[in-house]
């Protein structure tokens, strides 16, 4: 089979044909379901909500929390390319509203986002996070709040995560292998839910108690997601489960993995426990297609998937509310770099496919597609930063991409 690469995602991205709630079966029959799969999990399937304005353009409103780090080079980098891409959409305006939280904010009003932040973002079409965090200014565990309660709120149960080789940019594993895989996280719940507490602190008996939630409905709904994704793609799904070792939670996953499976026989099936998937993701990641995970497997996975094609700035993740009862949010896989923060050489790539993935998520696929191509385009003739071995810096090469998409 061809390499489905992000095209495979599309229709799991692009939006339905109607804004008013329509009915499950009424979906059925109206459209097929390679583009319309959310009547699987829902009662109704909502278009996006940019309205009109007066001159009959859609305008979709998108919030910007460009976060610490590099996030604020990448997001600045992805704004660039909508901004350039803009006028070639005829139907619809882009309205970026910026919210600078983080570490800067937390500087100046001792919080690092304010405490009605959920209220802010709940309007918007979309929301597009560069990356927070910087350990050495403040803990993880603070600046990184505010966007596990974006998932969580906004039920973004959905993770997506493609990774993918490109031509022209050289991987680390032996042979070049090509890799084109997506990893389905599962992110409302599992290891991620805040329920734990530190007991005796500061004693030398000290203990911590950090609880995880499986349940049936969101195993099963990230599962489906997965399945539908690889009926699209190369007809395979992996689950990472580790039910040799933790005989609660991941029996229930396997559990509900052969019940969903029996509704899905033309999709290969297999299921590996988290460590001996990280093996044959070096070993044999030509093997993978479509891989759902719990929320900690799936976050710790997806920095590999990044690592063997080619760096963690090639990456996009889109957290996903697939009824669309609220926004979702856009994002590169990686992390704040405080390693490279202000040098100007962060690599943009993950961010600008994120802008690809939000693209399509708001019914713009053929802008979407131009993105795409225009990343695939640069990063085949060499043209690369330096953590892909280039000596472009990521205004050089925001500039590139944009060169390619406006041609
Ligand atoms: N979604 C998020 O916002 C998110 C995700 C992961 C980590 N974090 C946070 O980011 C901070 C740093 O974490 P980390 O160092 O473990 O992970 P990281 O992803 O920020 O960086 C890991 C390594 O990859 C490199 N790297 C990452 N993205 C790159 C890019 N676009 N271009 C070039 N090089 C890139 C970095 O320089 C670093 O050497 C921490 O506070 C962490 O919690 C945030």
């Amino acid at each position: 089979m061809g390499r489905p690469g992000l095209r495979g995602l599309h229709p799991l991205l692009s939006s339905p044909s109607s804004r008013l709630p329509v009915f499950r079966v009424f979906r059925v029959f109206q459209v097929s379901r390679v583009f319309c799969v959310f009547h699987v999990f829902d009662r109704v399937c909502t278009r996006p909500r940019g309205p009109l304005n007066p001159a009959g353009l859609k305008t979709h409103r998108i919030a910007l929390y460009p976060g610490d780090g590099i996030g604020v080079d990448v997001t600045d980098a992805a704004v660039a390319v909508l901004r350039a891409l803009e006028p070639s959409i005829e139907s619809s305006r882009f309205e970026l509203t910026r919210f600078d939280w983080g570490c800067r904010y937390y500087d100046q009003h001792g919080v690092v986002a304010p405490p009605d932040f959920i209220a802010t973002l709940r309007p918007f079409d979309a929301i597009f996070l560069g990356a927070v965090g910087w350990p050495q200014r403040l803990p993880d565990y603070i600046t990184l709040k505010p966007l596990i309660t974006i998932r969580q709120t906004f039920d973004q149960w959905a993770c997506v995560r493609p990774a993918r080789t490109f031509p022209g940019v050289p991987g680390p594993l032996a042979g070049a292998p090509t890799v084109d895989l997506v990893v389905i996280r599962e992110n409302s719940e599992g290891e991620y839910v805040d329920n734990g507490g530190r007991f005796r602190i500061g004693h030398p008996d000290e203990f911590a108690v950090q609880s995880a939630l499986h349940t049936r409905r969101g195993i099963e709904r990230a599962l489906r997601f997965g399945f539908e994704l690889a009926r699209k793609r190369r007809h395979r799904l992996t689950l990472a489960t580790k039910s040799n070792a933790q005989r609660y939670a991941f029996t229930l996953w396997d559990e509900v993995l052969d019940l969903v499976r029996a509704e899905y026989r033309d999709v290969e099936t297999d299921k590996q426990h988290i460590d001996a998937i990280a093996m044959n993701f070096v070993r044999r990641p030509g093997f993978f297609d479509v891989v759902v995970g719990s929320n900690l497997f799936g976050d710790i996975l997806t920095d590999l998937s990044g690592a063997i094609t080619g760096g963690l700035g090639l990456n996009p993740s889109a957290n996903l509310n697939p009824e669309r009862t609220a926004p979702s949010l856009f994002e590169p896989v990686h992390g704040s770099a405080p390693d490279i923060a202000g040098k100007g050489i962060a690599n943009p790539t993950g961010a600008i496919l994120a802008l690809a993935m939000m693209l399509d998520w708001l019914g713009e696929p053929a802008a979407a597609r131009r993105v795409e191509r225009a990343v695939e385009a640069v990063l085949g003739r060499g043209e690369r930063t330096p953590d892909l071995g280039g000596n472009l810096g990521t205004v050089a090469f925001t500039e590139k991409i944009i060169g390619a998409a406006t041609a």
